[in-house]
């Protein structure tokens, strides 16, 4: 599907390239068709007196090569990613699911077993972008009004992507930044699962995973381990390192909220970020989703866009009814 927008670019191309005059035109014509990337191509022929109107409106949107890394449960519901975004490959992880297509070696880590083995099994095969995401539409950490994904990926803004190499889905800071973990201070307190153990824990998988980086005093990033990174960005690391981390992910003996939470909290580090990754949530937007008009807005989020809900669990009816079994104005947003 999405090479084929390229396709009726190289044939626009090479009909003009027919009705060329010389030949010498023709070979030179040739050539730069074959060599120039895909960008260039799109730009030359947008640039171009429209010879072929109906395949030039094609040729200027051309659907990026994305792939969609989804961690689910069987009990979870993913149909609006094919629903919405049918262009997009989306690789849905049924993780208790010994039937999924996409398998996992073992159920352990939360997402970050996922995650992992798309990194590993399609190494060789990554499309330019790729985007990490929990199963349901409607999640309380999706950051906008409504807490739905498809506005997130339907605004998302691949060339920032591609410029970043690393973004986190969420722009605004509450839970996660400026900092969440402490790992120098805070210490293992025995059997405990708090942000005391988070600390310690972090120190120690850090160590082990990441040797070549010295241990951060604090570390940053919006919360909820829903991402995207660039094919590029996930090769700077050779298929080793992720397979390493796989292997500790599966033998720890630690729970899966902290083994799963070391790698929340670790992602932007693994793919080149500082440890404190907290970029102004106002910039965020604008640059991510293309919102460069929110009111109330500081670092650390607009107030107009995200409100942290008062509970995980959003109410059964959500979006169309609220909190308190209230009706909310809400139109839901038509497939393409
Ligand atoms: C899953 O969500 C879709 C809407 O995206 C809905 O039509 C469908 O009924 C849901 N399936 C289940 C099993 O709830």
């Amino acid at each position: 599907m999405r090479s084929f927008d390229l396709q009726a670019v190289r044939r626009a191309r090479f009909s003009y390239i027919i009705s060329a005059s010389t030949l010498v035109t023709l070979f030179v014509i040739f050539h730069l068709n074959y060599f120039v990337v895909e960008n260039d191509i799109v730009n030359a022929v947008a640039s171009t007196p429209s010879f072929f109107p109906e395949r030039l409106e094609l040729s200027l949107n051309p659907t990026p090569p994305v792939e969609l890394v989804v961690a689910s449960t069987s009990q979870q519901n993913t149909s609006w990613y094919s629903k919405f975004f049918p262009d997009w490959g989306s690789n849905i992880f049924t993780v208790d699911d010994q039937f999924s297509p996409l398998k996992i070696p073992r159920n352990k880590g939360h997402e970050a077993m996922v995650y992992l083995t798309y990194i590993i099994d399609r190494y060789e095969s990554l499309p330019e972008n790729i985007l990490f995401l929990h199963a349901e539409r409607f999640q309380w950490h999706n950051d906008n009004p409504n807490y739905d994904g498809v506005l997130l990926l339907r605004n998302f803004q691949f060339p920032y992507l591609q410029q970043e190499g690393y973004v986190n889905l969420r722009c605004v800071w509450t839970l996660g930044c400026p900092a969440a973990i402490h790992p120098l201070k805070d210490e293992l307190v025995e059997g405990k699962v708090n942000k005391q153990a988070m600390g310690a824990v972090f120190r120690q998988a850090f160590q082990e995973l990441l040797p070549e980086h010295q241990v951060p005093p604090d570390v940053g990033v919006s919360c909820c381990a829903q991402f995207a990174v660039t094919r590029d960005t996930i090769r700077r690391r050779p298929r080793d390192d992720y397979l390493r981390f796989r292997e500790w992910l599966i033998k720890t003996p630690f729970p899966d909220e902290l083994s799963g939470r070391f790698f929340e909290h670790s992602w932007h580090i693994i793919f080149g970020k500082e440890p404190v990754h907290c970029p102004s949530a106002q910039d965020c937007y604008c640059k991510l989703y293309g919102m460069c008009n929110l009111q109330d807005c500081t670092v650390r989020g607009c107030n107009s866009y995200y409100v942290l809900p008062p509970y995980s669990t959003l109410p059964k009816d959500w979006p169309r009814i609220g909190w308190e079994g209230e009706e909310r104005p809400y139109n839901d947003i038509a497939p393409p």
